[in-house]
């Protein structure tokens, strides 16, 4: 007999939409998972989603044979600029496959080596701004990683500087893209009626998105008439041919996957950057454990490729900080035929599905009950092996994984790395502790520290 999936209590046309903050999405539904356990659903504009909490659940969804990734809410509203682009591509869309296939071996772990010298040049913009800023000036970590994770992923990808760290405000596209992501959640969550009513927003909302087309087009046009001999991400899809089927892309299909690029490489990179920041002077022995690691790696000398390889610390404090704090944190799928889920939940062919990551990456059956403390010893090599796949996805399973995963993690390794081995960091308020603010990804609200030149240099 099939178990009921329990769902709070609706109003008339707006279903449950009222039970979720608008400001923080995720916040309400680890409240609700809390509340209802594993599974529950919740009617959102009369759209039926099932939410999933458990690491038990998580590994029956992530099979590709049975459930396919959808782009419904927010996502579908992004889909409006990046259409059939990587990111917001529907499971059927050619040029899914196509790009799909071309770029694979583009962001393999060989080719990103490459982009190392281009990762150092951002990330020494960052070291030098904030060498000069002093110990007295207080930083906002995920603005300033912000502007690196657009720099670097810009001049990697395609060969562009927006040089962030020469402005004070934001850059144009940066400040476009914020507001439009921030746009599309509004925009999922408002009755049609109340939407049609909202006619400066929306008016704002294509402004924007016109500004990152006009970006983007223009850096392809530029590309197409200045060629350049570098294996970048744009040269790979200016000249490469799908190996099945020949192909390649058109000018259009590029600027929707730079754009992608830039919307899926920044946010998401810029969250884990200032989370493990927030969790290492929060934790000092995990801050004094990993300098202590670099300096015996670097010997203070410039960090290098051959460097990150001989840290595994690092490696667990990221893998714990993105397990806490899983920057895309809620993924959506679709039922392809009728199952039983967990041997007791009846699914229907199409049912819609949130895969609540953040909620299911801290299940105590798997991670214990210190699942909600940072303990990066949990992750490190061996032991994260030896943990069940599917507890701990915040890239994402299967063909529509994170094409940029590896991208990211060098990223992410060079960074911190960076900052651990020449400053000494604080919270700017001493008594801070962590609250979450969610646009399209999750990052720590109102988090301000100081940066000073480390008086123990190696
Ligand atoms: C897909 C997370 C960095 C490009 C995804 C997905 C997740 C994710 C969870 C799957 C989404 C879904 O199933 O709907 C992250 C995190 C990152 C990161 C946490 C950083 C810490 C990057 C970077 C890039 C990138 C640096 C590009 C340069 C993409 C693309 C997809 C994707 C293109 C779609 C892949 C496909 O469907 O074929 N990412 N990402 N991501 N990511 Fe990332």
């Amino acid at each position: 007999m099939s178990v009921p999936i329990p769902q709070p209590p609706t109003i008339p046309f707006l279903g449950n939409v009222l039970a979720i903050d608008k400001e923080l999405p995720i916040g309400s539904f680890g409240l609700l998972a809390k509340q209802y356990g594993e599974i529950y659903q919740l009617n959102l504009l009369g759209r039926i989603v099932y939410f999933v909490n458990s690491c038990e659940l998580v590994r029956e969804l992530s099979n590709d044979k049975k459930f396919q990734k959808s782009v419904p809410g927010s996502l579908n509203e992004v889909r409006s600029l990046a259409g059939d682009g990587l990111f917001t591509a529907l499971a059927d869309e050619p040029n899914w496959a196509i790009a799909h296939r071309l770029l694979m071996p583009a962001f393999g772990t060989a080719n990103i080596r490459n982009m190392w010298d281009d990762m150092k040049d951002i990330c020494s913009q960052l070291i030098l701004k904030w060498s000069r800023f002093g110990p007295d000036y207080v930083i906002s970590p995920t603005d300033e990683y912000t502007r690196l994770t657009l720099d670097t992923i810009a001049l990697c990808s395609m060969n562009y500087r927006f040089n962030s760290f020469y402005s004070e405000t934001l850059p144009p596209f940066c400040e476009a893209m914020t507001d439009f992501l921030k746009e599309c959640n509004a925009r999922a969550n408002r009755p049609a009626i109340v939407q049609a009513l909202m006619t400066s927003a929306t008016a704002k909302w294509e402004a924007d998105k016109k500004l990152m087309v006009d970006v983007a087009s223009q850096i392809v046009k530029h590309r197409r008439h200045h060629p350049i001999e570098k294996k970048d991400l744009l040269n790979t899809m200016l000249y490469g041919k799908d190996p099945k089927t020949g192909q390649g892309l058109s000018d259009d299909a590029i600027t929707k996957n730079l754009i992608t690029f830039l919307i899926a490489g920044h946010e998401t990179t810029s969250g884990i950057l200032s989370f493990t920041t927030y969790y290492l002077l929060k934790n000092p022995e995990c801050l004094i454990r990993l300098r202590k690691e670099v300096d015996d790696v670097t010997q203070g000398k410039s960090i290098t490729l051959e460097h990150l390889a001989k840290m595994p610390y690092l490696n667990a404090v990221l893998r714990e900080s993105i397990r806490l704090n899983p920057t895309a944190a809620v993924r959506a799928v679709v039922a392809l035929e009728d199952v039983a889920l967990a041997g007791k939940y009846a699914i229907k062919k199409g049912q819609a599905f949130a895969i609540n990551n953040h909620a299911a990456q801290r299940d105590h059956k798997v991670w214990g009950d210190d699942a909600d403390e940072f303990k990066p010893e949990r992750m490190l090599d061996g032991k994260f092996e030896a943990m069940p796949p599917e507890s701990w996805q915040p890239f994402g399973y299967g063909m529509r994984a994170c094409i940029g995963r590896p991208f990211a993690w060098q990223e992410a390794q060079l960074v911190i790395a960076s900052i651990i081995q020449t400053f000494d960091l604080c919270f700017n308020d001493p008594d801070y502790t962590l609250e979450v603010k969610q646009a399209l990804t999750l990052k720590p609200k109102d988090f301000y520290i100081r940066a000073s030149l480390r008086s123990n240099a190696v």
